[in-house]
């Protein structure tokens, strides 16, 4: 196993790494958005599926990946990273279905390597994956549909064992539209026997993504996209190794919008999918951004032209297609500072709130009560030390910072390491007053 985790990631960033942003006006010029991490870990899981060399392009390059590639070393697969954007994941087959604490502790995605590999060896054994600091994150939809699909689970000293001779398909109706029950539930029925049905799957862009490469290994699955999945199973022979370009990242794509939407100007955003973020950029557009998207031969893009001043308006989170929990951070970082009153109702993760208190600190008025905040804008933020405590709410920390007074220095940057792909160099590349510095110097 690699000593090392995180080795796959840029740097070697230190945990008491800092950023300072300082609120100094107008962006202007073009960012380009990387892959999705939400995409890319659950292709890199996916491969586990059967053996050869797997080739990932637009690979964002954040220490979630090199952490999730250490956990596919400690099982067995090779990784080659010819260039910080591109994988190689090389699977002899010789595999241990071991999926050890120290590594699955550090990311929710590590769950899925439970669906390829039950369905691959017939057995795994799987640390239990914690919570996040937003709340507890069961994980009794994976194993409720794995049951239903012939697994076997026993749980002891913190591993979660779970055994199957062949899995078979099974009709799966979920209560709620997980996405990660119904990534594992979907590579697990790749090599069932016989058809599984799931039904309120899923439907996020990074799932169809999943399909995509699944269909392209050789997978018999219809329905990606919607909210019911029918998945044939095929047998191991039947799959290949496939060359796939990750989806973009559309919440890397919201927090350069939402950068420009509190400091002003005009950015071009470069590889975000506008079809992939349609009810975001309607509310967006309902708090005075001018987005136009453009689409052609040279791919996909968003032209967004910030107004004077942001309107207030009302937000509830919700599974795919609706406002995602991953973006409710921005949001209320942008009605920290528009014009009037707005309220955000959190549909998915009740506790995800934390970061309000450090909005607080910079002058936000916020108001929680239970899953709701009631945002009343201030003209302007007020620099101060904050802290990150999750990946997208130091996104928005960084982003509060653009609309704050003097400067604002983010503790907790490992967390951006995990799932922002060189924020401070785009950043600071379109005129942000931006840099990383070293141990927090103003508490
Ligand atoms: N849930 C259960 N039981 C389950 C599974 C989920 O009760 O077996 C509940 C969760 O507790 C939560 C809700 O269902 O309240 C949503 O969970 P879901 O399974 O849809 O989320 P996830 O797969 O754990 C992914 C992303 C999150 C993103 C959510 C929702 C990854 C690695 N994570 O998590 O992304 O917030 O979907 O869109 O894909 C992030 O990138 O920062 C992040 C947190």
């Amino acid at each position: 196993m690699n000593p090392n985790p995180g080795d796959f990631a840029a740097s070697a960033p230190s945990p008491d790494d800092t950023i300072v942003v300082r609120g100094n006006g107008p962006l202007a010029g073009t960012v380009a958005v990387p892959g999705a991490k939400n995409s890319v870990l659950k292709l890199m899981a996916a491969t586990l599926l059967t053996d050869g060399t797997f080739e990932i392009t637009n690979v964002p390059d954040i220490a979630d990946v090199g952490i999730m590639g250490d956990l596919l070393e400690a099982i067995g697969v090779r990784i080659d990273r010819p260039t910080r954007d591109r994988l190689l994941l090389t699977d002899t087959g010789d595999l241990t279905p071991v999926a050890p604490y120290e590594l699955v502790e550090r990311i929710r995605a590590s769950i899925n390597v439970l669906g390829p590999l039950l369905t691959r060896c017939g057995h795994i054994r799987l640390s239990m994956p914690g919570g996040d600091d937003f709340g507890a994150r069961p994980i009794d939809m994976h194993i409720a549909g794995l049951e239903a699909m012939g697994a076997s689970f026993k749980f002891s000293h913190g591993y979660l064992e779970a055994t199957a001779d062949r899995l078979h398909g099974a009709d799966i109706t979920f209560d709620f539209p997980s996405v990660g029950a119904t990534e594992n539930l979907l590579t697990a029925a790749v090599l069932a026997e016989g058809t599984t049905t799931i039904d309120n799957a899923a439907r996020e862009p990074e799932i169809s993504d999943l399909c995509d490469f699944l269909v392209a290994m050789g997978a018999r699955i219809s329905g990606g996209g919607t909210s019911t999945l029918v998945v044939e199973g095929v047998e191991p022979g039947d799959l290949r190794p496939v060359q796939h370009h990750t989806v973009p990242d559309r919440i890397q794509a919201a927090t350069y919008v939402a950068a420009v939407a509190v400091a002003g100007g005009e950015l071009l955003i470069e590889g975000a999918r506008p079809d992939q973020m349609t009810m975001l950029l309607e509310r967006f557009g309902d708090m005075g951004l001018d987005i136009t998207p453009v689409t052609d031969r040279h791919g996909s893009r968003l032209r967004v032209c910030a107004p004077d001043r942001l309107r207030s308006i009302d937000v509830a989170t919700l599974p795919y297609p609706g406002i995602a929990t991953d973006y409710k951070p921005l949001i209320i970082t942008m009605l920290s500072v528009a014009d009037g009153v707005g309220i955000v109702t959190e549909n998915l993760y009740p506790g995800r709130f934390r970061y309000v208190e450090e909005l607080q600190r910079l002058g936000a008025d916020i108001r929680t009560s239970g899953h709701h905040a009631v945002v009343r804008g201030v003209p302007r933020l007020s620099g101060a030390p904050v802290k990150a405590h999750d990946i997208r709410a130091g996104a928005a920390m960084v982003v509060a910072g653009l609309a704050a007074e003097g400067s604002t220095e983010i503790a907790g940057v490992h967390h951006i390491d995990r799932g922002y792909d060189d924020l401070v160099g785009r950043l600071a590349a379109v005129g942000a007053s931006i840099e990383r510095a070293g141990e927090r110097t103003v508490i």
